[in-house]
């Protein structure tokens, strides 16, 4: 399965959540590439300090920030389980291109209504997209949900029925996850990071389902 992290909107967990799908299939002893789409190249730069840290490889990353993308990833899929793709933020070209190349595009946002999660561009480009390729799975993950997940549950009690729909798991808001991306490492590596860990085995296993 092909899963792209996207939204045209920065810093909403697009690389983190990448990342930590990657580790958790990579854990789990399935071969993963991590297609690095961003031309700020965060992924790679995580790859690249895991590496001075001298942590071991969990799975290789690809820079590839072209809007080629979806030529490219069914040769790069045919040798993994899984591929990742870590969206670009609002370059439009390259985010059709990664669209165009996913099964599953997963679309993170944070729980408030503010957030333009729900934000008309990018559910106009999932909907070309389908024209194209109309068997392409879309949801919403929340991430940095607050401890007090009172917001999160009315946002999606109003989206229950939103196209695209609302993933059931949720990450939270956590500083281990900031942690442990700037140490080249991933939430389940760092002292504190079980719940977190745990947030993201399930987010996977509810990928899994989908496919
Ligand atoms: N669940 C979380 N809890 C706490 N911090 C988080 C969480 N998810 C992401 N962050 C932090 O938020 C910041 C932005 O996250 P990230 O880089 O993953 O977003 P992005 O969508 O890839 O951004 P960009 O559009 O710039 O590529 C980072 O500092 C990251 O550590
Ligand atoms: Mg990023």
């Amino acid at each position: 399965m092909i899963v792209a992290l996207l939204n045209q909107k920065g810093g909403v967990g697009k690389t983190t959540l990448a990342l930590h799908l990657a580790g958790r299939w990579a854990a789990e002893g399935k071969r993963i590439i991590l297609i690095d789409a961003d031309p700020q190249g965060s992924a790679l730069d995580w790859s690249e300090q895991r590496a001075k840290e001298g942590l071991p490889r969990l799975f290789g990353v690809i820079g590839l920030s072209r809007d080629t993308l979806h030529r490219e990833a069914p040769e790069i899929a045919r040798n993994a389980v899984h591929v990742v793709i870590d969206g670009p933020p609002r370059i439009a070209a390259l985010l059709r291109s990664a669209l165009l190349a996913a099964d599953l595009a997963l679309v993170p946002a944070q729980p408030s209504p503010f957030d333009g999660w729900a934000s008309s561009e990018m559910l106009k480009l999932i909907d070309e997209a389908r024209i194209f390729r109309p068997n392409l799975i879309a949801r919403f993950v929340l991430n940095r949900c607050p401890a007090r997940t009172i917001i999160a549950r009315e946002t999606a009690q109003a989206l229950a029925s939103h196209e695209p729909p609302v993933l059931t798991s949720r990450i939270g808001q956590r500083v281990v996850f900031a942690d442990a991306a700037r140490t080249g490492r991933l939430v389940g590596e760092t002292p504190n990071g079980a719940i977190a860990a745990r947030e993201i085995a399930s987010l996977t296993s509810e990928l899994e389902k989908l496919a």
